[in-house]
């Protein structure tokens, strides 16, 4: 049963001792909203102090919704750079704290503790060699990195500079990396020898080696040294960042950037063609990752703060790093996985560096949920303060599992729901001022008016108890600013079907108190163990293969991943369906996209079901996906209804 179906509205107020501590209470929570909504210049010029400004803002706020015209600035008169608040302005005060706390993929590896001072001299040094690269103010550098320190020294020199980084999450496969390297004309590829991860290695500099082959001569490869199992070196194209980082002076000037300069770019699926790339600038992004970080996490000097997320997704990027080192926090990066060696880790960790904040996927509870709880018995978690879930709806067995058993009842748990477009949380409980339901993300982040949009007529649906499509009335400063290199497509996206409003495409249901639950994706995207991921695009991969005439693919429930990948694949005339062609396409699609995409059914479909003009009727193609016969709907007109009953027949694994 979904979360949004189910009926469960039990209320988890938070603990006497929550609500003290916290930053945010229930009453200081409607006061400041009501602020955020009735005067949003004076609410974000307020928090805009949260950031140091070389040149402080005069202009707030600058924003236009109309399709056509579609622009967004905040702060944009102001200049600063990103790691100056990050790192420079704690040095006087926290110098000597740990900055990172660095968790190797394999427990017997040690663990690293970065302090400020020593993050401050790493990324001085990283930007001085992008700099002896060719990297200047405004050029573009890919980052394709295992979760290690120097990923993070990597992100913050490209700040550093005003370079824009382009994270590619390390399981993407070369041909991935080369679209992201083209897509936006990278100067320099900043790589690792190998990923080691759950115990096994990912050979990331041969995969950046094949990428390479299809980009530009020109583009330079910083290769950094994790295992030291590199191979192949190609002299004068690749550098060696631990040599020359020996070299490096420990110190490089910030640059003085505008708040509206673009911080990064970070491909994200969408429901019709290739990933796009997402745009966060400089200032309202910083502004934004920063108070949320603190608010929803009720984050406190001296806390221990763990996201498991990877840096190549948004929630690496604003809530391990930026958000967390913009306050001052002690954040921590893991290299591995949740069930390596065993599926005791995380609590391990959580115990060894004694973590106050813990923030993860459902996907990953769900998994561990089903090891038993001996795996998280036999861990201290006394420190634990409070939990949080990002990336997908939680169903109501997971939350209670991590409430019960990880938080013992007594931490709050933050189910916060947001997107890569909106830089950071736009709904979530706050730990200090909301009683929780599980499974809902409950109300809006100050600033944000959320609306339940009917999703025919596009008009606002008032009240409670309401179901419809959700969109965003207003800008925020974390909010994205265009597409790269394609404004029209981002004004398309966002701005075109519901005229006036930002479009989450996301399903919402406001329950009858007036708080909200996400239902899912409303449009062709699908959410994949809290990977997103465009159904366009493993279509493309599938088709690209010689054996392949036509693909559908559609999402379906999964127990472990949240939904997994159905693919319907109509064969050439010539080919014969085999297992050996099923293996086959599986290993296609995952070197052609990357292993996160791996189907998970593969059923041949002699026919698909298409309207008269040639449209796929994906509709069905879900409903049979589910197993849900029922209720197909009207399938008179399809241009051939027969291929409905064949695809039911012989829906693969009945
Ligand atoms: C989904 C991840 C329910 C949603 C930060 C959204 C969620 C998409 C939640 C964005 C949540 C994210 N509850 N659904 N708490 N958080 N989603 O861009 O469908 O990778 O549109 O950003 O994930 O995924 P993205």
């Amino acid at each position: 049963m979904s979360p949004a179906a189910q009926t469960e509205t039990k209320l988890y107020p938070p603990a006497a001792d929550v609500v003290s501590r916290a930053h945010v209470n229930a009453e200081q929570y409607s006061e400041m909203y009501a602020a955020s909504i009735s005067d949003p210049v004076a609410f974000w010029a307020e928090q805009g102090k949260r950031v140091d400004w070389i040149k402080p803002f005069t202009q707030v706020k600058d924003v236009n919704y109309n399709f056509g015209e579609v622009s967004i600035n905040w702060y944009a008169d102001g200049t600063l750079n990103v790691t100056a608040n990050c790192i420079d302005r704690h040095l006087a005060t926290r110098g000597d704290q740990t900055a990172i706390i660095w968790e190797p993929d394999s427990p017997t590896e040690a663990a690293k503790h970065i302090t400020y001072k020593e993050l401050h001299g790493s990324v001085c040094r990283m930007a001085n060699i992008l700099e002896s690269l060719g990297v200047r103010k405004g050029d573009r550098v890919v980052i394709y990195l295992p979760m290690i320190p120097e990923a993070a020294y990597a992100m913050l020199a490209c700040a550093r500079i005003g370079a824009i980084h382009s994270i590619v999450f390390a399981g993407f496969s070369p041909d991935a990396l080369a679209a992201r390297v083209n897509g936006c004309d990278a100067k320099v590829v900043i790589t690792a020898d190998e990923a080691p991860r759950g115990g096994r290695k990912t050979p990331l500099k041969s995969n950046a080696d094949a990428a390479l082959l299809h980009c530009k001569d020109s583009v330079k490869c910083l290769v950094v040294k994790r295992t030291g199992g590199q191979t192949t070196w190609i002299a004068d194209r690749d550098y060696d960042y631990n040599e020359m980082a020996l070299e490096a002076s420990d110190y490089c000037k910030p640059a003085e950037m505008g708040a509206e300069d673009p911080l990064f770019i970070l491909y994200t699926s969408g429901s019709t063609g290739q990933p796009k790339g997402v745009v966060h600038t400089t200032g309202g992004y910083l502004v934004y990752a920063a108070m949320t970080h603190q608010i929803t996490f009720d984050y406190h000097d001296g806390d221990i703060y763990w996201c498991t997320a990877d840096v190549g997704w948004v929630t690496g990027h604003s809530y391990i790093v930026y958000g967390p080192l913009a306050n001052g926090a002690t954040t921590l990066m893991f290299e591995g996985v949740p069930t390596y060696p065993d599926a005791g880790r995380f609590w391990e960790v959580c115990a060894k560096h004694k973590v106050n904040q813990f923030y993860t996927a459902p996907t990953a509870i769900r998994a561990l949920m089903g090891q038993g709880t001996s795996f998280v018995e036999k861990h201290d978690l006394s420190d634990l303060r409070l939990l949080g879930t990002v990336g997908e709806p939680i169903n109501p067995e997971a939350w209670n599992w991590y409430n019960e058993v990880v938080g013992k009842g007594r931490c709050p748990i933050v189910d916060t729901w947001w997107q890569t477009e909106t830089g950071g949380h736009l709904m979530t409980p706050l730990p200090g001022a909301h009683a929780t339901k599980p499974g809902s993300a409950m109300k809006p982040f100050f600033g944000i008016l959320p609306v339940v949009l009917d999703p025919q007529s596009g008009v606002e649906i008032e009240g409670n108890g309401v179901e419809g499509v959700l969109c965003i009335k207003d800008s925020w400063p974390g909010q994205m600013r265009t597409v790269w290199g394609d404004h029209e497509r981002f004004q398309k996206t966002y701005f075109a079907d519901y005229k006036g409003y930002y479009f989450t495409g996301d399903g919402c249901r406001r329950d009858a108190d007036g708080d909200y639950w996400i239902t899912g994706r409303v449009d062709d995207v699908i959410n994949v163990s809290g990977h997103r991921m465009g159904t366009a695009e493993v279509e493309s991969a599938l088709v690209a293969h010689a054996a392949v005439a036509e693909a559908a693919v559609v999402g379906y429930p999964h127990e472990i991943k949240g939904q997994g990948i159905y693919c319907y694949v109509t064969l050439m005339n010539d080919q014969e369906p085999s297992e050996e062609l099923r293996k086959e396409l599986v290993k296609w699609v995952r070197s052609e996209i990357g292993p996160i995409a791996s189907p998970d059914v593969i059923q041949w479909a002699p026919g698909l079901p298409k309207t008269r003009s040639g449209k796929i009727m994906r509709r069905i193609l879900r409903k049979i996906a589910e197993n849900d016969f029922g209720s197909l709907g009207d399938t008179s007109t399809l241009a051939d209804p027969s291929v409905v009953d064949d695809l039911i027949a012989n829906r693969a694994g009945k």
